[in-house]
């Protein structure tokens, strides 16, 4: 087994001055958005979760961090890191790239060429995927398989593997979501097969699936006649010819009627299925063993634009060791989820409460307010005291505490 090349960031964050000597804001834009060091609002452990977090709203980021160049030719390249939007649903990437050595830090940008971006991309509920995008002679290749993401406000680990063999696949929170040949799921190479151009569809082919039975015939006795003149009805002995004409017999429903007879619909013994044009070799493809070979990656950056800031980004890794970073991403993600998770619904809960006490608060002061002036001048002063108590110590600073103690049992 090859020896482990694996780039592991997440240690940078546990303390400030760490992460800003290794990571570098791009000037190419002066009003980049800025990140911040936080494990967020609610975490499992807030050192050990601390990550980047966009910070500022309807921004651009540019960060990037330099390491030793390296190269996955005839090896196994995992890209793997955490991200968790606590921000809720909005419009924003979240995804990471991978730059050549020849990227200028300082200057990176949109347009910056990079070989791989990979994460997720969120824009409301409808749209949302995680991308795969891969650069190949001077072109991006979007994954063409759909990736769905996780939309809510959890953390999640993604990971993208890409072999030496031409295989990959992505994974989100440990668990398989999109894998097969990198040839046959993104564009880079002319198709194998074409439609053969000289074979032509036959001018007759019988396409009805089904068919009326021929050999069915209408019974003899079969009576289609819904009305029948009255057998029983006899004409009028002072029927007048001359003034009411001929004399007929008043129809009646007819008892044996069978209604309208029709031939069995049988399967069509014909049928030849919808025409399939036949394929032959592309003479334009050549397989192409250097795909996804990337040389000198050096750089890995966070370059996107968010509406709303807030995501959370940490634990990137890359490495050549598919097991290894699955390990990593269970001692990271894995021992976090669960906490975590506990404690957002219990953030929330308190969220939804503070908002229905504020509601409930303002009710009544517009009650107040109708009250008569010689009491309402008395009482606001009251009134704004008993708002900072409240403020203070009642419900939600009281949870808070209740919270961290609850953090500090865990
Ligand atoms: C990768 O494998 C090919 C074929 O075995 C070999 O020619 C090439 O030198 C290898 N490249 C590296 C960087 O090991
Ligand atoms: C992949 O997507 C591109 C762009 O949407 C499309 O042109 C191409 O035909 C797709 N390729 C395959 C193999 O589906
Ligand atoms: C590619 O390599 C992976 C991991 O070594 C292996 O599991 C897979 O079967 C290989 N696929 C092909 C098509 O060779
Ligand atoms: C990688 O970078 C080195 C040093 O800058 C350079 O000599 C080499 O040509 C680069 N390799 C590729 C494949 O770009
Ligand atoms: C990661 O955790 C899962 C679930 O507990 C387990 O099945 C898997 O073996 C673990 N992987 C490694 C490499 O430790």
């Amino acid at each position: 087994k090859t020896q482990i090349i694996s780039i592991c960031f997440f240690f940078l964050f546990y303390s400030i001055d760490k992460w800003k000597k290794r990571w570098v804001e791009s000037k190419h834009q002066p009003d980049y958005g800025q990140f911040q060091l936080t494990a967020g609002k609610f975490y499992g452990d807030k050192e050990r979760d601390k990550g980047l977090q966009t910070s500022e709203d309807a921004k651009f980021y540019a960060l990037s961090t330099r390491f030793k160049p390296f190269s996955n030719e005839n090896e196994t390249l995992v890209v793997q890191f955490s991200v968790k939007h606590e921000q809720g649903i909005d419009c924003g990437g979240r995804y990471v790239k991978l730059f050549p050595a020849t990227l200028k830090q300082e200057d990176m940008h949109s347009e910056s060429e990079y070989y791989i971006m990979f994460g997720p991309d969120i824009c409301g509920f409808g749209n949302n995927k995680v991308h795969v995008i891969l650069y190949h002679q001077g072109k991006y290749h979007e994954n063409n398989k759909t990736i769905k993401c996780r939309i809510n406000k959890d953390t999640h680990l993604y990971t993208l593997v890409i072999r030496p063999n031409a295989t990959y696949e992505v994974k989100i929170d440990n668990q398989q979501v999109a894998a097969g040949n990198l040839e046959d799921d993104w564009d880079f190479l002319p198709p194998k097969k074409i439609k053969d151009l000289y074979v032509r569809k036959p001018r007759k082919s019988d396409v009805r699936l089904q068919i009326e039975d021929p050999e069915d015939q209408k019974p003899e006795n079969w009576e289609d006649f819904e009305y029948i003149p009255d057998p029983k009805a006899k004409k009028p002995d002072d029927w007048n010819e001359a003034m009411n004409g001929e004399w007929e017999e008043p129809l009646i429903l007819n008892p044996k009627y069978k209604g309208q007879w029709k031939p069995w619909i049988i399967d069509n013994p014909s049928y030849q299925g919808e025409w399939i044009h036949p394929e032959r070799d592309n003479p334009k493809y050549k397989p192409d063993p250097t795909i996804c070979h990337y040389y000198n990656i050096s750089v890995l950056g966070l370059n996107l634009w968010q509406v709303k800031s807030g995501s959370i980004f940490d634990n990137f890794l890359l490495t050549n060791d598919e097991e290894f970073a699955e390990e990593v991403g269970n001692n990271t993600w894995g021992t976090r989820k669960d906490p975590e998770k506990q404690w957002r619904e219990l953030h929330e809960e308190m969220e939804k409460r503070k908002r229905e006490e504020q509601a409930q608060r303002k009710r009544e002061q517009e009650e107040e307010e109708d009250n008569d002036d010689f009491w309402r001048t008395e009482e606001k002063g009251n009134d704004r005291q008993m708002l900072e108590g409240d403020a203070d110590g009642a419900f939600p600073g009281k949870n808070e505490e209740a919270l961290a103690d609850w953090k500090d049992e865990l």
